[in-house]
């Protein structure tokens, strides 16, 4: 029976991670699961963002559903020991390079979108993030220059075997879609930027059936709130997709819809929010608990191979929305459970 890591974390991580956990009940699937300590409660009770045990587990798991973390408390603590640390961690230590976003605007959320509703209803959109390189986990420090000055640097680094697998998977999610590859770099300034668009070229030659583009980073920035429907599927490095699918969320309505996979090479995953553990809203119940179940059917669309019943989350959350659940984000006034309640009711 496959085993799933629960892994909640901090702040409305467990609050939304639990909404979740009820619709994978109700489903009836043959799953096990486990849970773990993560991030700043983690450190609050083992003395590490990351322990032994759960790093122990995420391994061991078929897959791991995330919550967030984050902690106010923890943020001036040495950067090892910081909750962020646990997420990195265990994309790294996973191999976990492939970030899938996927951003569309459900029916009914015209209204909360930041845009205006016409722009807002064309956007459905896949953001490719590499997820374990880039200036995350370049050298990194503060250090004093010869004037005695502090200096902040992290390096910002890919090598063209990093590229080219996230590319692939751009190439290969693209055909999934409609043939289009937008790949966003800034290749103008940047050369990390310019191996990058060289290298996806490179492996353009073996996805003729895929329109390639590329675009400037700040161009895509500008282009998501101008016309976002111009965008399918974007292929981009660890900080701009990071920036980039922030923005693409509140788009398409709240940072509380939009969930996420974070694949390896034998597609074992982790499953996660993309937001964060949101300390301002924390233990009031106002968490939006969507992106979390949404991420719940990615895990078992990618790494249980259980798409029907991928299916049916995704189809009762478009339901609830649809018969107009809103937790506040979404300008309403639904609990977090309560909402949880109104994707359960239209669970067919
Ligand atoms: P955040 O995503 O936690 O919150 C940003 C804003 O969005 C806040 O106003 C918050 O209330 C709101 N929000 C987020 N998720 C929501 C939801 N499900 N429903 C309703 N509103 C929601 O980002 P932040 O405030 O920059 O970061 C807070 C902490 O989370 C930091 O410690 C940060 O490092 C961490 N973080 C963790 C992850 C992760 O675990 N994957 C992601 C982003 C940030
Ligand atoms: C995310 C988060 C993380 C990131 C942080 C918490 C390390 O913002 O998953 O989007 O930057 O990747
Ligand atoms: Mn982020």
């Amino acid at each position: 029976m496959p085993l799933i890591a629960i892994l909640a974390g901090d702040g409305i991580g467990p609050e939304v991670t639990a909404e979740a956990r009820r619709v994978l009940d109700t489903l009836g699937l043959d799953l096990t699961y486990e849970e773990g300590l993560v991030g700043g409660a983690a450190f609050k009770a083992a003395g590490h963002p990351l322990p032994t045990e759960t790093l122990d587990l995420a391994r061991r798991a078929d897959a791991i559903l995330f919550g967030a973390v984050g902690d106010p408390d923890c943020d001036a603590l040495e950067r090892q020991f910081r909750p962020e640390q646990a997420i990195l961690g265990l994309r790294k230590a996973l191999g976990l390079f492939a970030n899938l976003r996927p951003a569309k605007l459900f029916a009914g959320l015209e209204d909360a979108s930041a845009l205006r509703p016409e722009i807002a209803r064309s956007i459905d959109m896949v953001i490719v993030r590499e997820l374990t390189g880039d200036v995350y986990f370049g050298v990194k420090g503060i250090r004093t220059t010869a004037d005695g000055l502090r200096e902040g640097h992290d390096e910002m680094r890919y090598d063209e075997a990093e590229i080219a697998r996230i590319a692939r998977v751009g190439f290969e999610t693209a055909r999934t879609r409609k043939g289009k590859l937008l790949s966003v770099d800034k290749a103008n300034v940047l050369e990390t930027s310019q191996l990058w668009r060289d290298v996806v070229i490179e492996v353009s030659a073996d996805y003729p059936d895929v329109e390639l583009s590329h675009m400037y980073v700040d161009n895509a920035a500008m282009q998501m709130v101008r016309n976002p429907g111009q965008f399918d599927v974007i292929v981009t490095g660890n900080l701009f997709g990071d920036i980039l699918s922030d923005e693409a969320s509140m788009c398409a309505g709240s940072i509380g819809m939009l969930p996420s996979a974070a694949l390896n090479d034998s597609n074992k995953g982790m499953y996660e929010p993309i937001h964060g553990s949101a300390p301002d809203i924390a233990g009031q119940g106002k968490a939006n608990p969507c992106a979390a179940i949404l991420s719940a059917a990615m895990m078992l669309r990618h790494s249980l191979d259980l798409p029907d019943a991928a299916d049916r989350i995704e189809a009762a959350v478009a339901a609830a929305i649809l018969g107009g659940a809103r937790t506040p984000d979404l300008g309403g006034t639904l609990t977090t459970r309560e909402m949880g309640d109104a994707v359960l009711a239209n669970l067919a």
